[in-house]
C-alpha cells in the first residue's frame, strides 16, 4: 500500500529503526526495492531524484509506483530526492508523490530558509511532506549526485531552520558522503546526538553506501530514521550486467532486465535488514 511518508517516518522514529530510501530509475529497480522490503516485512521509500527527470516520465513513473505499491504487502512511500527546482517539486506533488526533498544546501542559511519555507507552504496544502538539508555532503567515488561542500550540520542552525521553515524531516550532514568513501569514513556520532537533542522531527542520513554497518546501527540508535541508498545498488547492478552479458552474449533484453532485478534484491534486502535494527 502507498502511505504518507510522515506517518511512515514517525513510526520508524518511535520504533527505533530506519526506513531504506532506495534511489530508483525504472520499473525493475522499483520492483526490486519493494521485493527487498517485503522479504524483511519492512516499509520502504521509492526515491526518484530530480536529476532523472530528463530520462524518466515523472507522471508515468508515479502511476507505476502507485500500482506496484497497491499490491505490496508492506507500506511504500514515493519520494522526490534532491530537488533544486520549484517546478520539479510542483510536478511531483501533482503526480501524487508522498514527500519531496528540497535541497537548498548550496545557498546561504537565510536563502535556504526562505526557499524551503515556500516549498513547505506549497507541499503542505497538498498533504505532501518535505525533507530539507542544511550542511552538505561531499561526493565520494561512483556517486551520481552533485558535489557538496562537506560542511557538517550545526545543531543550533538545525533548530532555527526547523522552527522557521516547518519542514517535516531533516537531512543531517555528519560526515557520510554520497558514493563510496576514498579513506576511512569519519562520521561524527556526537554531532548527531547534539542535532537530535536540538530538534525532534525525523532525521535523515544521506550517503548510505559504503558506510560501515556498525556505524549505521549507531546512527539509528541516535535518531536516524530514513537512510538513502543509491551507489552500492548501482554498482551491484552494473557488475551483474557486465558478467551476465559476457557469460550469455546472445541473451535477450527481456531476460537481462528480469535477471538484473533478481540480482539486486539481495543487495537491497541486506540494507533493509540492517536498517531494521532488530539485533
Ligand atoms: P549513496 O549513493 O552514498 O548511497 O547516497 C545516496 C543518497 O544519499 C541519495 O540522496
Amino acid at each position: 500500500m502507498i502511505v504518507n511518508t510522515k506517518e511512515m517516518l514517525t513510526a520508524a522514529q518511535q520504533g527505533n529503526y530506519a526506513v531504506a530510501a532506495f534511489n530508483v530509475y525504472n520499473q525493475e529497480t522499483v520492483q526490486a526495492a519493494v521485493r527487498a522490503a517485503e522479504s524483511q516485512s519492512m516499509p520502504v521509500m521509492i526515491a526518484l531524484g530530480e536529476r532523472y527527470f530528463p530520462t524518466v516520465d515523472v507522471e508515468g513513473f508515479a502511476a507505476m509506483v502507485k500500482a506496484i505499491g497497491a499490491k505490496s504487502s508492506v507500506p511504500v512511500a514515493l519520494h522526490l530526492d534532491h530537488a533544486y527546482e520549484k517546478e520539479s517539486i510542483e510536478r511531483a506533488i501533482a503526480s501524487g508523490f508522498s514527500s519531496v526533498m528540497y535541497d537548498g544546501s548550496k545557498y546561504s542559511f537565510e536563502q535556504n530558509v526562505e526557499q524551503t519555507k515556500e516549498i513547505v507552504s506549497i507541499a503542505h496544502i497538498a498533504g505532501v511532506s518535505v525533507e530539507a538539508e542544511i550542511g552538505s555532503l561531499a561526493r565520494g567515488s561512483f556517486s551520481d549526485e552533485e558535489e557538496g561542500s562537506g560542511t557538517m550540520t550545526n545543531p543550533a542552525d538545525a533548530k532555527q531552520f526547523v522552527a522557521e521553515t516547518g519542514v517535516d524531516f531533516l537531512a543531517a550532514a555528519i560526515g557520510t558522503v554520497h558514493g563510496m568513501y576514498s579513506g576511512e569514513p569519519n562520521i561524527n556520532l556526537q554531532l548527531l546526538e547534539q542535532i537530535r537533542a536540538a530538534i525532534d522531527i525525523p532525521l535523515v542520513l544521506h550517503g548510505g553506501s559504503g558506510t560501515p554497518d556498525a556505524i549505521i546501527v549507531e546512527t539509528i540508535k541516535r535518531g536516524i530514521c530514513k537512510i538513502n541508498v543509491n551507489t552500492e545498488i548501482s554498482l551491484a547492478a552494473v557488475s551483474f550486467l557486465k558478467d551476465h552479458v559476457a557469460a550469455y552474449p546472445s541473451t535477450h533484453l527481456s531476460s537481462v532486465m528480469a535477471e538484473l532485478e533478481n540480482a539486486i534484491v539481495p543487495a537491497m534486502s541486506r540494507f533493509v535488514s540492517l536498517f531494521a535494527n532488530r539485533a
